[in-house]
């Protein structure tokens, strides 16, 4: 089993230039499937989730490749719609090729996604706009086939603004006839940026002022080369981990405007980030009060644990509301490990700030998770070991050297030690 040895050895220094954003990646590969191909995927980042994402891809028949950062996806060849077996199930975002396979072979069949470590996440609304698009859904136990004679416009208002089902709206509207509106849909940056790569091809996207998406479908979509934002969530990891370790660092390539929310509350703790990507601590750091969780622009879920572990090295009281997923504060028994004061009431964490965290064995939950305890670590007195390592290769493309370049003593270990 690998697991992570990390040793804090003081503030992090030095320059960084961060992956490919992974929530682009996903819809964006499953977009790939509509439409004229080759496409041409830059920027794309060699994580475990893309790499399950191309696996899918080519267990239907699409021809895939990858020359360093660039992935090359030709769907000339789909033979079949059934997006199953161990990587479909292991990756959540396989529910995303629901839309793109509607809308280009007029059928999907996919294992129903189970609950993940930290959520119950069901797909409700992703059958619902499907069905509002003219599809018809079949549920078996464990396995849902969907198809349609051709998808239709339709106007659909989504319950709670859903990523994925937002985006899966997208897919299944570009193919439809006519005109598709969907109302409160997701304001992600990757949503937007799914939208970027279908205009770039062809589709005709718009955003009205209350924020409804307004799809006009079957436009022809035409072969592109697309390049991929930084991964937002990649570097607000490392401006927590700037944060715990009192650090001083630069991230060239950071997104600033797409951070907003998150760079708000680091600055409020005592950290300077500014615009060109210069971020450093300005101890002591300080507690925030009261934060919750929320859809973009507000503060990211995906944050949350990073900036849990922050805020446990931070004088004075924050307390974290978690207000997306059911079961996302499970970070906060491992730091408890480490000397962290946190107690959970209900969906919040209390945490009273500490100045001095210890290095202990510990265990990833989940990806992000996995992420925050790396950052609490590197500000920990004395040697971590880190188990999960899988988690975390989900998301970051090699967290040991991008840490490494900015000083850490961070290391990949294989060992037998159970952790
Ligand atoms: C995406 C991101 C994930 C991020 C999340 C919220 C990807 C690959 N993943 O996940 O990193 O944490 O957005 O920003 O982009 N819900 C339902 N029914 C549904 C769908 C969602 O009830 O059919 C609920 C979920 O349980 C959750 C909330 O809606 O409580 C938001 O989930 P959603 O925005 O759909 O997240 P994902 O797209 O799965």
């Amino acid at each position: 089993m690998s697991y992570l040895k990390i040793v804090g050895n003081g503030p992090l220094t030095g320059e960084i230039t961060v992956q490919g954003s992974k929530n682009a990646a996903l819809p964006i590969l499953a977009a790939c499937l509509i439409g004229e191909g080759p496409c041409v995927i830059e920027n794309c980042p060699q994580i475990r989730d893309v790499e399950d994402t191309l696996s899918i891809l080519n267990q239907l028949g699409v021809r895939t490749g990858r020359k360093a950062s660039a992935v090359s996806v030709d769907a000339s060849g789909i033979r079949n719609a059934s997006v199953r077996g161990l990587q479909a199930e292991r990756i959540r975002s396989s529910v995303l090729f629901l839309g793109a396979l509607l809308g280009r072979m007029g059928e999907a069949v996919f294992s129903r996604p189970g609950g993940c470590a930290i959520g119950s996440r069901p797909i409700d609304l992703h059958l619902e706009v499907m069905e509002v698009l003219g599809a018809r859904i079949f549920q078996e136990e464990e396995i849902i086939h969907a198809d349609v004679k051709s998808l239709r416009g339709a106007s659909i208002r989504l319950r709670m603004p859903s990523v994925g089902a937002t985006e899966n709206g997208i897919l299944a509207a570009v193919c439809a006839d006519g005109e598709t509106v969907i109302e409160n849909a997701a304001r992600e940056p990757e949503v937007e940026e799914l939208c970027r790569f279908l205009v770039l091809r062809g589709a005709k996207i718009l955003r009205s002022p209350d924020g409804a998406l307004h799809i006009w479908g079957k436009r022809p979509l035409s072969p592109v080369q697309f390049s991929l934002q930084p991964d937002r969530i990649v570097a607000g990891t490392y401006l927590c981990a700037a944060a715990c370790c009192k650090g001083k660092i630069r991230i060239c390539n950071l997104p600033y405007q797409e951070l907003e929310a998150p760079i708000g509350i680091l600055e409020k703790m005592g950290m300077k980030v500014a615009p060109d990507g210069n971020i450093w601590a300005n101890p002591p750091l300080k507690g925030i009060g009261y934060l919750a969780t929320e859809p973009y622009p507000g503060f990211p879920t995906d944050l949350q644990p990073p900036l849990m572990a922050a805020l446990c090295t931070a004088g004075g009281q924050s307390r974290l509301c978690e207000t997306i997923f059911d079961n996302r504060l499970t970070t906060a028994g491992q730091l408890r490990k480490m000397g962290a004061h946190i107690e959970i009431r209900g969906n919040c964490a209390v945490i009273d700030g500490t100045s001095c965290l210890h290095g202990e064995t510990v265990s990833a939950p989940d990806l992000r998770g996995g992420a925050a305890l790396v950052c609490a670590a590197l500000g920990a007195k004395g040697e971590t070991m880190l188990g999960g390592y899988d988690y975390i290769a989900r998301g970051y493309e090699n967290i040991c050297r991008d840490l490494k370049s900015l000083g850490a003593d961070i290391n990949l270990t294989e060992g037998i030690t159970d952790l």
